[in-house]
């Protein structure tokens, strides 16, 4: 059967201030609606997915501490469907965690992985592409089948995948290879290329498959994992999972399985995922998701700019107000308790302002 989990275990530090540790990124309203009302990037990831899949079919995994507000945010989610992980072990494990409870109650299932941080438009591509993704795995079901995106910029915080021998099923190709995050000369290389695609950091194969992939490149992972499903659901697996997965090497599944994977000749494969696609990663990425107004600038909550173009003001706090003269390219945050500044050019590097700041206070 099919099966889809939402990856929202991230704590997105370069949207700080206002994505805080006990409330990061996904479950903070930032996505515009057209009435003027607002809902989260986890909304949004569930949303799409109940559009292809019956709710009982859809997981979220993501740390215990987000549980409750996951759970106040998505009613539709099943009791039994909302995976929680002790402390965060980047993907390769929390898509293991996922894949073996999976695996559990339906040993043949097929599992799309997807993010939480992601505006997709029009969501009816995104379905089609996942059901021509489901469709390849049918033709082939031990792939690995990445949704991959045509590559807008040489931006080094996305995986790479080269096209290679087009497969029976149409927008679906064989990769050649796989490069998670490069430099910034690689990656120019591989857009000027033409034959490589995004990462979307989507992916659709069977659970048995992704376990079987862990266990040839992270046995350390696919052992600890074994160990926490071979106990009896319940307090025992909670107590399993309390005491092993804090030990798990902490990696992505791109660099643990998808690099080593696409090694192997026609074990990766990659969809073409021809859609307008926005990680929701940083502050520049997020204006995308605000107005704009006749001088470029994005803005959210109350502010009056005069000769100001070109900035990214978001100011969280309704008494409050925020005033920029001749101020440009620039990101300005307010929420009731922080205000960060910075040129949008440095927008990346809020997560080492953020290291200082848990330094300090
Ligand atoms: N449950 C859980 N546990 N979820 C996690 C964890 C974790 O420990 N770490 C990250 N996530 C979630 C994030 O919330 C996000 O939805 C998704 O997994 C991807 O994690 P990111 O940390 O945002 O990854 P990335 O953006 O650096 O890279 C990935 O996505 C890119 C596209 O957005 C990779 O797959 C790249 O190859 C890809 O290009
Ligand atoms: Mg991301």
């Amino acid at each position: 059967m099919r099966h889809a989990v939402i990856m929202a275990g991230g704590s997105g530090t370069r949207l700080w201030p206002l994505s805080r540790a006990q409330r990061p990124k996904q479950l903070l309203d930032v996505v515009h609606d057209a009435d003027g009302g607002a809902h989260s990037l986890l909304v949004e990831a569930f949303t799409r997915l109940a559009a292809v899949l019956p709710a009982e079919q859809i997981w979220v995994c993501t740390a215990a501490r987000y549980g409750e507000q996951v759970r106040a945010a998505l009613p539709e989610l099943g009791a039994d469907r909302l995976v929680l992980e002790p402390v965060a072990r980047d993907t390769a494990n929390a898509v293991g965690l996922t894949a073996a409870l999976v695996a559990d109650v339906d040993p043949d299932a097929e599992l799309a992985v997807v993010s939480a941080d992601h505006v997709i438009r029009p969501v009816e591509r995104f379905a089609a592409v996942l059901e021509t993704a489901y469709r390849a795995l049918a033709a082939r079901p031990d792939a690995l089948v990445t949704l991959g995106i045509p590559p807008a910029s040489p931006a080094t915080g996305f995986g790479y995948v080269q096209r290679g021998a087009a497969t029976e099923v149409a927008g679906v190709a064989e990769a050649a290879s796989f490069r998670e995050k490069p430099d910034r000369a690689t990656a120019e290389a591989y857009v000027a290329d033409g034959g490589y695609l995004w990462n979307s950091g989507m992916f659709v194969w069977r659970a048995r498959t992704v376990l079987d992939a862990l266990a040839d490149h992270l046995p350390e992972s696919a052992e600890g994992l074994a160990r926490i499903v071979a106990a009896p659901a319940g307090p025992e697996r909670e107590r399993v999972l309390g005491q092993v997965f804090p030990t798990l090497p902490k990696i992505s599944v791109d660099y643990a399985v998808l690099e080593p994977a696409a090694a192997e000749p026609g074990r990766v494969l990659v969809a073409d995922l021809d859609v307008d696609w926005l990680d929701v990663g940083s502050w520049p990425a997020l204006a995308h998701t605000l107005e704009t107004d006749g001088a470029g600038n994005a803005v959210r909550g109350p502010s009056v700019l005069v000769d100001a173009s070109g900035n990214v003001v978001f100011n969280d706090d309704p008494d409050h107000l925020v005033a920029l003269v001749g101020v440009h390219d620039s990101v300005v945050v307010h929420t009731a308790d922080v205000t960060m500044v910075c040129p949008v050019s440095d927008a990346e590097r809020v997560k080492q302002l953020l290291a200082v700041v848990e330094e300090r206070y």
